[in-house]
């Protein structure tokens, strides 16, 4: 008789990826489409951009979360949005990691559905790395999730790459890549 399997007490690890800040710094991103500004933080954002985290399907945003995540100050300095005919469309936190002075972080990228398809992600994306590429930050890493195709297209385009950060990885980024055509 053979044992029953063992539950895994690990639930799925998110996919990590990390780019040169340099290296990403360098890749032009395309031009902002017309009638669309690029900028930071803005006092009296919040309510704005917690709508547009929750269109784009982080519903768990509230102000207090947002106003503590937003003290940080390399991620109210370094954070980016699109706006649009007053509307925020796009945008991405950038930070530096907790545990390493010379690492950059991005997460919460993030376009409105409406707006998608004209790569404002990978614009916001671009913006927040200059921003911490020309602070010193020597590399730049985030997470995601396997099911989230344009945004790891994003970062492929930036020039991130897959970090194995347990054993399941290699398999899941091949069908990342897979779905992605990508060889
Ligand atoms: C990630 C996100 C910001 C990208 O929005 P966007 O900038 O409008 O992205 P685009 O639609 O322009 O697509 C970007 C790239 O992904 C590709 N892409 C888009 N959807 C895709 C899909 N379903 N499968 C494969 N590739 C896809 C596009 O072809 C494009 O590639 P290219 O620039 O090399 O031609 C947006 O999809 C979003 O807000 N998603 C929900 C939140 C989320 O998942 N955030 C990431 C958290 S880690």
């Amino acid at each position: 008789m053979t044992d029953p399997p063992v539950p895994s007490t690990h639930p799925p690890k998110q996919l990590f990826m990390v780019a040169d800040a340099s290296r990403a710094r360098k890749l032009a991103a395309p031009e902002l489409p017309a009638g669309h500004q690029l900028r930071g933080i803005r006092p009296g954002d919040r309510s704005a951009w917690i709508e547009l985290l929750a269109a784009s399907g982080f519903d768990e945003w509230t102000v207090e979360k947002f106003d503590a995540y937003t003290a940080e100050p390399e991620r109210l300095a370094g954070s980016r949005a699109v706006e649009c005919d007053g509307r925020l469309v796009a945008a991405a936190f950038a930070s530096q990691r907790s545990r390493d002075p010379l690492a950059g972080a991005l997460d919460y990228v993030v376009c409105h559905p409406e707006h998608q398809g004209r790569r404002l992600g990978l614009i916001v994306c671009a913006a927040a790395i200059e921003h911490l590429a020309d602070q010193g930050y020597a590399t730049i890493s985030l997470q995601t999730d396997d099911w989230r195709l344009a945004a790891i297209k994003t970062y492929f385009n930036l020039g991130f790459e897959p970090v194995m950060t347990r054993i399941d990885m290699p398999d899941r980024w091949l069908k990342v890549i897979q779905q992605l055509h990508l060889t």
